[in-house]
């Protein structure tokens, strides 16, 4: 088990991403089952009302409660774009609102010119991309005056030039960024599946000290791909590479996403006590 991992993003124990619908159970539960929660930034970043708008009073009431994580899904990190300050600013205010223990976005682009693609899209494994990403990273931890996370995301197709695989990419703008990885092993299974090479490669190669966070999902299989839908429970190949990931890891905050088929609260809950399970047989007990 690790113990010189980045210190910027403490072990918070297992969460859930934030749903307005489950806003009721999570306010009245009295079980513990869930630690803390994970907000997508772009649903909280602007909204005017001081207080008075639903969003802001679920997220008010949620953070007076939780430890809450920021997750972007749209700041286009790849692309060859500014770094988009508008974006920063609204950030920067939602930080100071919630003040959420650390803030994560992707290792993709979105889109380029001001167009929104409104999908992860991979990047090129060149050294080039490694250094614009590398650059906007440290663009933007300079302005939020912390690291932050970035995720692995999942692909279905591949560059025709690719000169280096992913994880070497990865490794390499985790270390020219000095940030921290947020490990979505469901996207490595995904991806792994989708290009027909093994997945376990990918995690024996990561530099296990920077994981700050694990996304767990379920995904759509269809003829010929797996698509990263969300829709659907954790699979046992996935938690099979959890369980792998986390021996390696140590302690890290972990957590499912589930954004569309979303079960009733006390559903996610027991899966997620799936998560617990694998981990307390993999560190003992951990508070
Ligand atoms: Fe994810």
């Amino acid at each position: 088990m690790q113990n010189n991992r980045l210190s910027d993003f403490p072990y918070l124990g297992f969460g859930l991403g934030l749903r307005g619908d489950h806003l009721d159970d999570i306010l009245s539960d009295s079980t513990e089952s869930v630690d803390w929660f994970e907000v997508i930034s772009e649903n909280y970043m602007g909204l005017k009302g001081d207080g008075h708008s639903r969003g802001v009073q679920t997220l008010d009431q949620v953070a007076q409660k939780f430890p809450i994580v920021c997750h972007g899904v749209s700041l286009s990190l790849g692309s060859k774009d500014e770094l988009n300050e508008n974006y920063v600013v609204k950030l920067l205010k939602l930080i100071d609102r919630y003040q959420p223990r650390w803030v994560s976005d992707h290792l993709c682009w979105t889109g380029v010119h001001g167009e929104y693609a409104h999908d992860l899209l991979p990047m090129p494994y060149t050294e080039e991309s490694i250094d614009w990403i590398s650059e906007k990273i440290l663009k933007l931890q300079d302005r939020l005056k912390k690291r932050i996370l970035i995720e692995n995301v999942s692909s279905y197709i591949e560059f025709n030039f690719t000169p280096m695989k992913e994880y070497e990419f990865l490794n390499a703008v985790l270390k020219k960024a000095d940030c921290g990885l947020l490990l979505d092993v469901n996207n490595v299974y995904v991806s792994h599946f989708n290009h027909g090479i093994d997945p376990y490669d990918y995690l024996d190669s990561l530099p296990m000290e920077r994981v700050g966070q694990i996304h767990l999902a379920g995904h759509t299989l269809t003829e010929t791909h797996i698509v990263d839908t969300h829709d659907e429970d954790v699979i046992p190949e996935v938690w099979d590479l959890y369980r792998y990931a986390i021996k390696k890891i140590g302690p890290v905050s972990t957590m499912i996403e589930r954004d569309d088929n979303i079960p009733p609260y006390q559903e996610l809950c027991q899966e997620l006590g799936i998560a617990k399970q694998i981990a307390s047989e993999e560190w003992g007990n951990v508070s």
